[in-house]
């Protein structure tokens, strides 16, 4: 364990800024809100946390659009509210992780401002024009993943401007030199003022066909699913030039002793591994998505473990993510039950672990009324499920009003139970899924068999997803019953003696195991081996 690095031990923490604690009463959660709960992560087991955009911005995606990357939005705080959290967070020895959008930026920075000005602008080659299509019309059959034509015209210069997401979303041009430069100085003045590492956001997206040309239709596209799943997006993102992008990133990184990048890319297995880089050269960590993509369903996920850890090549660590800000929350994707058993996969998996703000407490998507929405992918597809607002709501602290989120009405509405399912309740009672996750993560802490050890899969019948992790002598065996109804792991030739280190029902605690290990729906147990 001692000879691994921080963040391979790390359990990262997400942060939504925006919902995680409002100290000026504005509604919106701040830097000083997360400061002021810092401890808390530090208590719950956290090494990291990982704030999502809190640059300036015109909030049109709430800060993934950004007018300023070496700037604090005045809704978050300022630079002098930043840095009093960096050294508060390094005091208790929690690491920071900010996030870079290097893909766009916002249409009012002063770069596209610039750049939209005239043709022959300098800056006119920091984003991607086309002309229109012989004819008219969009150049190409690109789509938003926002929605609608991924090309926005401008009326002034007569050109098309290609935006991946939403059209105050511009997309820079990574293939100029100088947009490169620029961002990595954004990257070297985080990194100068302390920060611990980035996570980035669509990585795959950063380099464009240099000739545009039509993404394939996808055959397998259904009415209902997002509108971009129409087609492939084989020429938009993933292209061979990303990897020379990727590689400058690292080295700037690797400026700076311990820092830590991670990539967001949504890829199948095959191609997210290959943002490690062929000789470590890569980041440090592709996110890997598949407990969020994937059925939650035993068999499903037992593929996807051994497929993984196949896949990964020499040297690579693994990594493990539940939940984040654009995916429906865990215990609504499931069931309250079956998050328990949830918790404990994410947190007995090897490699290095994300947890997303509220889930360690239960929280669950919130049916915000429509004109309480603010999220612009919804707006842009409606009816299609993706209502991002629904898993973005004030993390819950206590019973006060506003869940002790804020003292005045909430920017996004809190749920309705926030009562029973908060910090404050929680935190006392041995039963709840905060004390699940302390007790889970501590386990994880003395056991390094649990971020470390060998992962192999133990062949299970039905709802019921077993495996083994081993380090040197030690050996745990980790059953899980993904189901509502009673289970059995039929795993005599494994076990011949056991005893439950932690059971998601702690009255488990302790039990002898003989031979077959038998599961209570929604139940997950660790079990030592002799
Ligand atoms: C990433 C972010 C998402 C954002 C999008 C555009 O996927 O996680 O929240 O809307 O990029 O920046």
């Amino acid at each position: 364990m001692n000879d691994l690095l921080w963040w391979q031990r790390a359990l990262i923490y997400q942060v939504y800024p925006r919902s995680f604690r409002d100290a000026n009463g504005d509604g919106v959660g701040d830097l000083t809100g997360i400061s002021q709960k810092l401890e808390y992560l530090k208590w719950l087991g956290a090494d990291a946390v990982w704030l999502s955009p809190i640059f300036r911005s015109p909030m049109v995606d709430h800060g993934y659009d950004i007018s300023d990357y070496t700037d604090i939005d005045p809704a978050f705080g300022t630079l002098r509210d930043f840095d009093e959290l960096l050294a508060r967070a390094h005091a208790l020895g929690l690491r920071v992780i900010l996030d870079l959008v290097p893909n766009h930026s916002s249409d009012q920075h002063p770069w596209f401002v610039q750049a939209r000005s005239s043709r022959d602008n300098p800056k006119r080659d920091f984003y991607l024009w086309r002309d229109a299509a012989p004819g008219g019309g969009v150049p190409n059959n690109w789509i938003s993943n926002f929605g609608g034509p991924a090309w926005e015209w401008d009326e002034r210069t007569g050109q098309y401007y290609y935006h991946a997401f939403h059209k105050a979303q511009p997309d820079l041009n990574w293939r100029n030199p100088d947009v490169q430069a620029a961002m990595l100085d954004v990257v070297r003045f985080w990194f100068d003022r302390g920060v611990d590492g980035f996570r980035i956001d669509v990585l795959w997206h950063l380099i464009k066909d240099a000739d545009f040309r039509d993404n394939p239709r996808n055959p397998s596209f259904r009415p209902g699913q997002p509108p971009h799943h129409a087609v492939l997006q084989t020429y938009s993102t993933d292209r061979p030039e990303v990897f020379d992008i990727v590689k400058k990133l690292r080295s700037v990184a690797d400026e700076y002793p311990d820092r830590l990048l991670i990539g967001e890319i949504y890829l199948p297995i095959d191609r997210l591994v290959a943002y490690y880089g062929e000789h470590g050269d890569g980041v440090h960590l592709p996110f890997n998505f598949q407990l969020v993509t994937e059925p939650w369903d035993a068999r499903a996920i037992a593929r996807c473990i051994e497929a993984y850890e196949a896949a990964l090549p020499p040297g690579a660590w693994p990594n493990w993510v539940l939940g984040n800000h654009d995916q429906p929350r865990v215990a609504s994707r499931t069931s309250a039950a079956q998050a328990r058993v949830a918790a404990m996969l994410l947190l007995t998996l090897r490699g290095t672990l994300t947890l997303y703000y509220g889930e360690e407490i239960g929280m669950h998507d919130v049916e915000v009324p429509e004109a309480l929405r603010h999220d612009p992918q919804s707006r842009g597809m409606p009816g299609i499920g993706m209502e991002r607002d629904f898993y973005r709501t004030p993390m819950q602290w206590s019973v006060e009003p506003a869940a002790g989120f804020s003292a005045t009405e909430p920017w996004l509405p809190v749920a309705d139970d926030f009562r029973l399912n908060n910090v404050e309740v929680e935190r006392d009672a041995p039963g709840s899924m905060l004390t699940l996750h302390r007790r889970l993560i501590e386990l994880r802490r003395r056991e390094p068999a649990l971020v470390a050890g060998k992962c192999r899969i133990v062949p299970a019948d039905g709802g019921v997803l077993a495996y083994l992790r081993e380090h040197g002598a030690r050996r745990l065996l980790v059953a899980l019953n993904l189901t509502s109804k009673p289970a059995v792991l039929r795993a005599g030739y494994l076990v011949a003696h056991g005893r439950v280190v932690l059971g998601t029902d702690r009255a488990r605690d302790g039990a002898a195991v003989e031979r077959d290990v038998e599961l209570a729906a929604d139940e997950g147990l660790v079990i030592e081996l002799d």
